[in-house]
C-alpha cells in the first residue's frame, strides 16, 4: 500500500515503488513561455525541488535553461516532462525523449509520464520507454490521467507498474476511485491544477475558511491537497507568488474545515480536460 505522505517541507520527498525518490511538492510550468528560465531559476532559488513539464508545453529547453542559470547540480533538482501519446507509438514516444533530454541538456529525465491514455499506441510506447529507462535516460516511469481501466490494463499486460498517475485533484475534483486504486497498489498520486486554474479562487466558502485561518485562498487550495497526501504542483507565472503559495507546510486546515471542503467533490466540476474516461481502445492498452 502507497503511504499517503504529508509533505512537511519543500524538500520533504516520498520513495516511489521503483525506490526512486522524488520530492513532494513542486512548480508546474503549463503555459510558462518566455519567462520560464527566469522563474524556473527563481522557484529553485526559493527551494523548489521538483518541475513539471511535458513536450505539449514547448519550453522543456526554457527549464533545461533555468536549471543552468539557478546553479544547482543537476541531481538535485527533480524534472518530470511527458510524451503527448500519439499514432507514432513507440517511434514517436523515443524521439520525442531525446528531444526532451537535449531541450533539458541533461543525459536523463527524472520521470516521463505517459500524458494521457490516447493515441492508441500506449501498450508499446510505454514498453519501449521502458526499455529507454533500463538505458538510464529515464529514473521513473509513469502516467497521467489513467483511469482505472487504463492502470488495470497496464497490468494485464504484465507491464511494470507506473510509479505515479497524474490526476487533476482540487476540492470539486477528487476522482475517489482513481487515488483509490492507485494507494492499494502502491502507486503515487500526483495532483494537477491544484488551484483549479484559478477559476474558483473567489470562491466564498474557500474565501471564508482562508480569512478564519488567515491564509489566502490559494494557499487553501494548495494545502488541501498537500494535507491529501498529493504530490503537489501549483503554477505561477509570476515570481512574486512563489513563495506564499509555497508556504503551506507548518500549518494545516482543522478537520472541519477539510470536511467542508471535501463535501465540494458532491458536485464534481472540472477545469480542464478529462481523458480518464477514454476507451482502452482509444489508449491501446487492450
Ligand atoms: N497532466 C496533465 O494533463 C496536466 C493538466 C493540467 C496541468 N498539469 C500540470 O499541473 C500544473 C498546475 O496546474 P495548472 O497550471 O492547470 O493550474 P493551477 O496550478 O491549478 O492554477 C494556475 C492558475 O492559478 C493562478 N495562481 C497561481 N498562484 C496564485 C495565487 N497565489 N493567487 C491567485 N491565483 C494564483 C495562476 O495565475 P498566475 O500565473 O498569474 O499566478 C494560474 O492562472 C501545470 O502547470 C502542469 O504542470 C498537468
Amino acid at each position: 500500500m502507497a503511504s499517503r505522505l504529508i509533505a512537511s517541507s519543500l524538500e520533504s520527498t516520498v520513495k516511489l515503488n521503483d525506490g526512486v525518490i522524488m520530492p513532494l511538492f513542486g512548480l508546474g510550468v503549463y503555459q510558462i513561455e518566455n519567462n520560464c528560465p527566469q522563474l524556473v531559476a527563481a522557484a529553485i532559488n526559493h527551494g523548489y525541488r521538483l518541475i513539471d513539464t511535458a513536450e505539449f508545453y514547448h519550453n522543456e529547453e526554457g527549464v533545461g535553461s533555468g536549471l543552468k542559470q539557478s546553479g544547482k547540480k543537476r541531481e538535485e533538482i527533480f524534472i518530470v516532462s511527458k510524451w503527448w501519446p500519439s499514432r507514432e507509438g513507440a517511434q514517436g514516444a523515443l524521439k520525442t525523449l531525446d528531444r526532451c533530454l537535449k531541450g533539458l541538456q541533461s543525459d536523463y529525465v527524472d520521470m516521463y509520464l505517459l500524458h494521457a491514455p490516447q493515441g492508441g499506441h500506449c501498450a508499446e510506447a510505454y514498453r519501449a520507454l521502458l526499455d529507454a529507462k533500463k538505458q538510464g535516460k529515464i529514473r521513473s516511469l509513469g502516467v497521467s490521467n489513467f483511469g482505472v481501466a487504463h492502470l488495470e490494463a497496464l497490468a494485464k499486460l504484465g507491464l511494470d507498474k507506473p510509479s505515479v498517475n497524474q490526476i487533476e485533484l482540487h476540492p470539486w475534483q477528487q476522482k475517489k476511485d482513481i487515488v483509490k486504486y492507485c494507494r492499494e497498489h502502491d502507486i503515487a498520486v500526483m495532483g494537477y491544477s491544484p488551484l483549479a486554474k484559478g477559476h474558483r479562487i473567489q470562491d466564498k466558502t474557500v474565501g471564508e475558511i482562508a480569512k478564519k485561518l488567515s491564509k489566502t485562498p490559494a494557499q487553501i487550495l494548495i494545502r488541501w491537497s498537500v494535507q491529501n497526501g498529493f504530490i503537489t504542483i501549483p503554477k505561477t507565472s509570476q515570481e512574486s507568488r512563489l513563495q506564499s503559495n509555497a508556504d503551506v507546510f507548518d500549518w494545516s486546515i482543522p478537520e472541519e474545515d477539510m470536511k467542508v471542503l471535501d463535501a465540494f467533490g458532491d458536485k464534481p466540476w472540472s477545469c480542464t480536460w478529462n481523458p480518464t474516461n477514454n476507451t482502452l481502445k482509444e489508449a491501446g492498452l487492450q
